[in-house]
């Protein structure tokens, strides 16, 4: 019998038309466009609390925020206020504005800044630096200046077992390590507990997350609040390389990404896709365990974005035009700081000096190397 297909609907979204099944969310309406022409990446809303693989996951955070210009071709009135993406299902002739409507960009600003009320801004020590989606997500859409002065909230250090650290001070409530927690281990026991300024994460009556897929809590993390204690510390991620594996595993996949410094692996952890949301969930074993090379068979290194800090220096470094980028940004974001100090917004001045700077610090490190 011929499978009978679901009607298409329609939306535009920034002025793009794209078809997508009933029941498509705005946001994957978007990665939809994304995913058939790459050039329209920047058009996605941001997500920081949804995440597909986990159900019930979104709603939380409002990183995604859009406007809905109209709400359907039956009803074309728009959405009184700015809508979740990640959750709001798209009806046919839906017009959508992200990226074109400046009113969401305004407000994006706004949540960057509600999130970043309490996070402290300890990215230097911080083991997800590099990976962090707040830090992206602050890069992308945030504000260089902060106005919050009240003392941000901190809580007492809970250890919830061997392999995963909780910094609750860098948890921004998102659920995903809820969601993971209780939807593919089959002991949950850990969860938000308390509501509004006094929520946390924490584990009932401080067990530890003992149960043989609780390291997959760490990858879901979208910022440093859960990390992984045989990695912390060890290196900055930029500095490494990832490499992807597999093995034989009688509980998970065994499809992992292995991070080498040198010739050691410090890390195992579970692929991830564009949207950096884990491929299959891994188990405890072949990410705690299996450090050794001859533990794994290599596929080769894994697909990083270009723009993203962990390729640069390492794959392609003749694609990655990093002073380029980094000194028109110099040029175009700079903001006068509150001192005397001469400054200058003209590029090739910014590159001259940037270019004299490198090589007295590289002067200096062959200096101390040779010393
Ligand atoms: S610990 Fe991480 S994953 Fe869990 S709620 Fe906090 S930010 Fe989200
Ligand atoms: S990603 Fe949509 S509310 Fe968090």
């Amino acid at each position: 019998m011929e499978e009978i297909k679901p009607q298409l609907i329609k939306i535009t979204f920034d002025g793009i038309e794209v078809e997508v099944e009933p029941g498509t969310t705005i946001m994957q309406a978007a990665r939809k466009i994304a995913e058939a022409d790459e050039s329209q990446a920047a058009l996605v809303p941001p997500a920081m609390c949804f995440y597909k693989p986990l159900s019930a996951s979104g709603g939380k955070c409002r990183a995604c925020l859009v406007r809905v210009a109209q709400g359907s071709a039956k009803d074309p009135r728009p959405m009184p206020k700015l809508v979740p993406s990640c959750i709001t299902q798209v009806q046919e002739g839906m017009v959508v504005e992200n990226t074109t409507n400046q009113n969401v960009l305004d407000t994006r600003k706004s949540i960057v800044e509600f999130l970043l009320i309490n996070h402290p801004l300890d990215c230097p020590i911080c083991d997800q630096a590099g990976e962090c989606h707040l830090q992206d997500f602050a890069f992308e859409h945030g504000s260089a200046k902060t106005r919050y002065e009240e003392e941000r909230r901190t809580f007492d250090k809970i250890d919830i077992g061997p392999h995963v650290q909780l910094h609750m001070t860098r948890c921004i409530l998102c659920y995903r390590c809820v969601y993971t927690a209780d939807q593919i281990t089959n002991k949950r026991v850990h969860g938000v507990m308390n509501r509004g300024d006094a929520s946390e994460i924490s584990t009932y009556i401080e067990k530890a997350i003992d149960n043989d897929f609780s390291g997959n809590v760490i990858d879901v993390c979208p910022v440093g609040a859960l990390t992984d204690k045989t990695f912390r510390f060890k290196n900055r991620v930029w500095f490494t390389k990832p490499e992807d594996a597999h093995r034989d595993c009688d509980k998970c996949s065994g499809k992992v990404t292995l991070w080498y410094r040198g010739d050691e692996v410090i890390r195992v952890t579970a692929r991830k896709n564009t949207w950096g949301e884990v491929n299959d969930f891994i188990c405890n074993t072949c990410r705690f365990d299996k450090k050794k090379t001859s533990d794994w068979v290599l596929e080769g290194p894994s697909k990083v974005k270009r723009s993203s800090v962990i390729s640069a220096n390492k794959y392609r470094a003749d694609l990655v035009k990093k002073p380029d980028f980094a000194l028109k940004l110099a040029s175009t974001q700079f903001k006068p700081i509150d001192d005397s100090r001469p400054y200058t917004t003209d590029e090739e001045t910014i590159r001259h000096q940037s270019i004299e700077n490198n090589d007295k610090a590289n002067h200096r490190s062959l200096l101390a190397k040779n010393n």
